[in-house]
This record gives structure tokens, sequence and C-alpha cells, in this order.
């Protein structure tokens, strides 16, 4: 983001970028999921790609207002390739290539703070604590590109509501994994570790923020934030944190990794909001990945990325140039 200022923020196509067996196998895998012969080929698949060893996650369709754009969803590959998650580096295609070495389980998230119900979740129980559902949203990230990927969790309200969040409760802060064993990128002073992300109390509780453990009905390949992320798709892709460790209730408002590095270009609240720009660059339209050919229109960009309907009253009143 802020340090790719030479190289602007043209990207290669995913197709490009993806090595080729990776990209043809999992062409192979989804029709086998068809067929029903997905069992016997699951174990000679995931010793090829560790994409395919994630499992499956059945999931209901929500009925969250805005919960299911009708926008065509971006290809898998594409989302599983095209990353940013600086734990892993900072080019695009890093993630997808060294984010292997993340260990998934065990693995727990820590309840605190502000609450009467602190607790440190096992992984798998947290997985359990609500039914799954499966939601399109669409993904704005600040550089300027878009994508559409079918999530698959629940309101991060209903963990907050088991906790009980006491009155001192003003702010949810997220801290994600810094582990320099299984993370290449901690080794570069590219962000302050660990990255850290954080949502007034008011927009943690909205029902379209999405404490996230899957996309495409299966568990999230770990460049997109596994084994468990947030998604909050009415902000900047960077408020949407990935690999979390901790989710904290405090009453000031917590520091946030972008706001750290470049407070006047980052700010806390990074709701999209078209009409305003970026210091060195406009927010007025999109390029959405997949549709990024020589001939593809840009997208006009959304308010509050098209979710206005939904979370606009949580911002009335405030100057949205100041609280950027
Ligand atoms: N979370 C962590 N821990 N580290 C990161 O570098 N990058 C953010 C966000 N969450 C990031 C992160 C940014 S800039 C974006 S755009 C989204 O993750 C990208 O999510 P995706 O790769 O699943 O599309």
């Amino acid at each position: 983001m802020h340090f790719h200022r030479d190289r602007g923020f043209t990207h290669a196509k995913a197709s490009e970028i993806t090595p080729r067996v990776d990209y043809e196998g999992r062409r192979e895998w989804l029709k086998l999921i068809g067929t029903g012969v997905a069992g016997a080929a699951l174990a000679a698949w995931a010793q090829r790609d560790a994409l395919a060893q994630a499992g499956k996650l059945p999931s209901v369709r929500s009925t969250v207002a805005g919960a299911n754009v009708m926008d065509k969803p971006t290809s898998l590959v594409d989302a599983a390739s095209y990353n940013n998650f600086y734990e892993f580096g900072t080019g695009k295609a890093d993630p997808a290539q060294n984010a292997h070495t993340l260990k998934t389980r065990p693995w727990t998230v820590a309840v605190e703070g502000e609450v009467k119900k602190p607790k440190v979740y096992d992984i798998d129980e947290l997985l359990k604590l609500s039914p799954l559902e499966d939601r399109v949203y669409r993904l704005r990230c600040v550089e300027g590109w878009s994508m559409v990927v079918p999530w698959v969790g629940y309101s991060l309200a209903e963990l907050i509501r088991r906790a009980e969040p006491t009155g001192n409760a003003k702010f949810v802060q997220f801290v994600t994994l810094a582990d320099p064993k299984q993370m290449p990128g901690l080794g570069s002073r590219s962000l302050d570790w660990p990255y850290v992300e954080g949502l007034r109390m008011d927009e943690a509780m909205h029902p379209l923020a999405l404490l996230t453990f899957g996309l495409y009905g299966e568990v999230l390949p770990n460049q997109n934030g596994a084994p468990v992320r947030m998604v909050v798709p009415w902000k900047y892709g960077f408020k949407s944190a990935k690999s979390i460790v901790k989710i904290r209730f405090v009453d000031k408002q917590p520091p946030t990794s972008w706001e750290k590095a470049a407070a006047n270009e980052y700010g806390f609240y990074s709701n999209v909001n078209p009409n305003v720009d970026h210091p060195r660059w406009s927010q007025a339209t999109e390029r959405r990945i997949g549709e990024d050919g020589i001939f593809a229109k840009k997208r006009p960009t959304l308010m509050f990325n098209g979710y206005e309907a939904q979370v606009g009253r949580l911002y009335a009143g405030m100057d949205l140039k100041k609280y950027y």
C-alpha cells in the first residue's frame, strides 16, 4: 500500500502468478466434488496442494440484510492468489507462495478486556459457537481494486454478546499472530508487528461485521487469514484483520497498524468513500479483480462500498472527511 509508491497499483493476473499446476489442478478438484468422487481423490490431492487440505465448511445462506450481493463472485483462484498479508511478504503473490508455513492448529483466540466473561477459545470451539452462514461480500482494497467473495462465518456480534461487554467497552481491538518462525515477512519492518486493527463497539456489533472461517464453502486458505479473520465489507480491506489471536475490549480508540504507519493516509474509520480521496490517489473508481483486461472499464466505487442502507446510520452527523 503505502510502500508501493513507485509501483503504483498495477498487478499481474492471477493466472500469471499462480503456478500452472495449482490452477489446473484446482479445476479438476472442483469437478471431482461435483461428481462425488472427491473422497478418493482427497488423499492424492492433499499431497499436491495445501489449498485442498482445507475441509468443507457446511453453512446456510445468510438472511442478514445486505449479506448477499448480486455481483459475480471473483474466482477462487484469484481470491486465493492475489493477497495482502504482509506477514508473508509485501508482494501480491507472496502470501500464496509463503503462507504454507502458518500452523492453524492448535490455535486459540483470547476474548479479553472490558468483558464480564473473558475466555480463551480453542479455534474449533469458536467455529461451533454459532451456525455458519455464507455471505457474498464486496471487499474494496484502499489501493483501488476490489473482489467479491463468498465468505463463511457468523456475525461477530454473536461472540460479543456471549462475552458480555462492560459499560467501559467502547472499542474492540483485533490482535493477530506475529510469529517470526511461521511468518517470514516479520523479518522486514514493513509494518509494526503484530498487525492490529479495531472497530467502534457499534460497528463491531453490526450484523454485517463477519467473523470469518472460510470462503467458497471451505476453510480459509492460509493466505486469506486462516484460521479466523474479520471481514468488514463497508470498510477498506485493511480493516479486515487476518489470523486473529486476541479480541480485546477497550475504553479508548485503539491504535491500528496502518494508522501507525501513515496516519495522514489511513484513518481509524477507513469507511469506503468515493468522495474522500487518498492523499496520493482518487478513491472514486476501482478495478474488479478478474475484469482487468485492456478493455475492462473501471467501476465506480460506492459509498460505504454499497452498504450505505445498512450501515449509514452508524455515521449520522459525523464529518467523514475528518474521520476518514
Ligand atoms: N491482516 C494481517 N494480519 N496482515 C495484513 O497484511 N492486510 C489487509 C487485510 N488483513 C493484512 C490483513 C489488507 S491491506 C487487505 S486488502 C485484506 O487483508 C486482503 O484480504 P484478502 O487477501 O483475503 O483479499
